[in-house]
Formats: structure tokens, sequence, C-alpha cells
């Protein structure tokens, strides 16, 4: 593992800047940017660092457990590696390396609809099961073909983001030619620059790394030349007419867990409930999708002050460290997801580097749960809390 760094990177931010470097500029600018002045993307992260922890001393803090039980699975700690659409483009088949460093922390990976890897390369990594996220496709045969693939491939959780009836606007795609608009050859200019710019890369995964297709969408997509053609053949089937009615449909086709990711409202949480989700991961797309919504930190016990005693609630965005993790927890969450900090690390050394970011948010929560007097992650409540927020300290 050292190796492989000049230095060793120690926090979200150390990883962010190693993949900064190392990634084109168009791909880390997709995966680090937001919707149009990224307002709520900051707001996601800066607003769990406000929810402020009670320190307690003289409670034993010899053993520390973080294991919760999820979904009927055992997880070594509360976190979950969130579906990321093309995360697969960050390091060679990196959705196949994400799923190895997720199974040696001992935490499930989410494959994205939209991922690079196709879910019977994932599967193949080892026996231990993997999520699956669904968008909804105008095609539903497509649809069930999808979630009977996954179902054969083990899969038993299924994510269902219902946050991008509208695809957000990123100012930072747009300038960079991810959202369309360059033509063919301008597409084809800029990315040679940016690839030239970035020579390990380029051969490593540009070069070496294929195919870079969304693999699982590959025998549906004909005629598919690029990623850009993935990206137009997905944007035109995404289904923008969904409503809570098809979760009924949906519900007949799927057996496993159904989880619905996107909520961000107090009503929508009690219709995602009487719908009969068995949870929600409260999410506003790690702030890309509309910017100006409240940030998931802040949302967050509302919702659960409706419905935490109702179904299984997970929340992600902004989730950067250990002690984040624990305040989700804190919060009535019983695992957190992260987006961006799994796909960077990814980003700035590969499998090695996500290893290591996994093991530092989990040495970061044992320091919270040995400070804060609650040895179990399974034990926190509010209680670890501080009781006055509105304390400036
Ligand atoms: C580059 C990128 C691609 C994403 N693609 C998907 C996706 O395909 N499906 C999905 O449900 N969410 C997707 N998300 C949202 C994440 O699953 C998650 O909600 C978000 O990243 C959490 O915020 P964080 O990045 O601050 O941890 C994506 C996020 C990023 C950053």
């Amino acid at each position: 593992m050292g190796k492989s760094f000049n230095f060793l990177p120690a926090s979200f931010e150390d990883f962010r800047r190693r993949a900064e470097r190392h990634l084109p500029r168009s791909l880390f600018d997709y995966i680090d940017g937001g919707a149009t002045d990224e307002v709520t993307l900051r707001r996601n992260v800066a607003d769990w660092k406000d929810v402020k922890l009670n320190q307690k001393v003289m409670r034993d803090a010899s053993q520390m457990d973080c294991g919760v039980e999820l979904f009927g699975e055992k997880l070594a700690m509360p976190l979950v590696l969130a579906p990321i659409g093309m995360g697969g483009m960050a390091a060679r088949r990196g959705e196949v390396q994400a799923k190895r460093a997720a199974d040696a922390a001992g935490i499930p990976f989410c494959l994205s609809t939209v991922g690079i890897c196709p879910m019977d390369e994932v599967a193949k990594v080892s026996d231990k099961p993997f999520w699956f996220q669904l968008y909804m496709l105008k095609d539903r045969g497509i649809v069930e073909d999808i979630l009977n693939r996954a179902w054969d491939k083990g899969v038993r959780t299924l994510v269902f983001t219902i946050d991008l009836a509208v695809l957000g606007t990123r100012y930072r795609d747009i300038r960079n030619g991810m959202a369309g608009g360059l033509g063919r050859w301008g597409k084809l200019r800029t990315g040679l620059i940016d690839y030239m710019m970035h020579p390990k890369w380029a051969m490593d995964v540009g070069v070496l790394g294929g195919p870079h297709g969304f693999g699982n969408l590959a025998s549906y997509v004909k005629y598919s030349k690029d990623t850009y053609d993935y990206v137009a053949w997905t944007q035109n089937q995404l289904d923008s007419s969904v409503t809570w009615k098809d979760i009924e449909w949906l519900r007949k086709i799927w057996h496993g867990n159904l989880v619905l990711k996107g909520i961000l409202d107090v009503d929508d949480a009690r219709e995602a409930v009487a719908v009969g989700t068995d949870g929600i991961i409260v999410s506003n797309h790690g702030g890309r999708q509309l910017d100006g919504v409240s940030s998931t930190a802040r949302m967050f016990p509302h919702i659960a002050e409706a419905v935490a005693t109702e179904t299984t609630l997970l929340v992600d965005g902004g989730i950067r460290t250990g002690q984040d993790v624990v305040r989700a927890l804190a919060l009535g969450a019983k695992a957190a997801l992260i987006g961006r900090p799994w796909v960077l690390a990814l980003g700035a050394g590969g499998e090695p580097a996500l290893t290591r970011m996994l093991d530092i948010i989990k040495q970061d929560m044992k320091t919270a749960l040995g400070l804060t007097g609650v040895p179990k992650a399974a034990d926190i409540t509010q209680d670890i809390l501080l009781k006055d927020q509105s304390w400036n300290c």
C-alpha cells in the first residue's frame, strides 16, 4: 500500500486532490461537480459538521464494534458504496475494483444501471451479494429483463432512484462538452487534449480498460459507438412520467428488498411508506439535480421524525468522515452511503486507495464511538448528540 503513494492520503480532500491530478478534467468535473451553482452540494458537506457530538469519557473505550445489520445482511460498518453512473471510468474496470474493496471492508457495493462494468462482471468478484440501482426506462420489458438478470446474479436489494425525473443542469459538464453540444469532432478534439494531459489514465483506463459502454445496457443499445451514444440512448429511455403507481408494478416483478432513493420531503417519505417500500434513502443525488434544495443533513431529522419507526432510513450526500456516519446514525439512519468519496478514491489510486479510505472512515467511526461513550454502532441514539444544538461551540 505504502508503495503506491509518495505521501499517505489521510482525508477525503487528500484523495480528491490526487484524483484531480490523475483524472482527465472532464471526468473529474463530472464526478466532483453538482447542479448549477453547487450550493446544495456545498451545504450537503458543511451541514453535517454542524451536527454536534457530545463528548463522554470514562466509559471503557477498549472495544469498539462498528457492525450493524441491514436488510438481513451483517455489515462491518454502517456504510454503503452509492451507485455512481460511469463510476467505472475512474479506474480500470472500476466497479470491479470497488466491489473488491467493499468486500474487504465488509460493506455493500451498489451497482448503477449506468455503471461501466456489467453486473455479470461484478458478480464474478466474489459470492458476496451486491446491490443494484435502477432508473426506470420507458421500455418496461427491458426493465423486467434487467431485474431478472440482477436477481440471477444474487442481487436481493434493489435501489430505485426516483429523483431523476428530469436531469439537473451541471455547468461543469456543459463547459467540458459532457452534456453534448460540441459535436463529434469537437468532442474528439477536446477529449484527446484532455487525455494527452493525463497519459497514465489514458493508457490504463482509456486504452486498456475497455469496453467503456454502460455494461448493463449493452445488449439493448444497438449500434453504439462510444460512451456518448450510451448517454444519448439512456437519456432518451429515462421515463420522466413515473409516479407512485409505478411502485405497484415494480413490486409485482421485484421480490427482494426495495429501497427508494431520492426522497427529501416528509410527505414523500410518508407516501413511500404507504406504497410499501422496505427502505428510504434520504438523498438529493449529491446536489447534482436541483440546486437550492435543502441539504440531506438538514432534512433528515424531519423525515426521521415522521417515518423512522415505520421503515429503514438511510441517508447520503456530503458524508465524508466516520464522524459524519456516526452523526447520521445518531439522527436515526441505519446506515449512510458515500458517492464521490469512493469514486474519487478509486481515481486517486484504484482499489488500494479505496481500501485505505474505507479503513480511515472506520477508524474515525471508532474514535467517535469511543469518545461519545457508546462502543457499539448498533446502540447509537440521539443521546450522543449535544442536547442544545443551537450552541455555537
Ligand atoms: C458522478 C456521480 C454519478 C452518480 N450516478 C448515480 C447513478 O447512476 N444512480 C444514482 O442513483 N445516483 C447516482 N449518483 C448519486 C449518488 O448515488 C449519491 O446519491 C451521491 O453521490 C451522494 O453524495 P456524495 O457524493 O456527496 O456522497 C451519482 C453521483 C455522482 C457524484
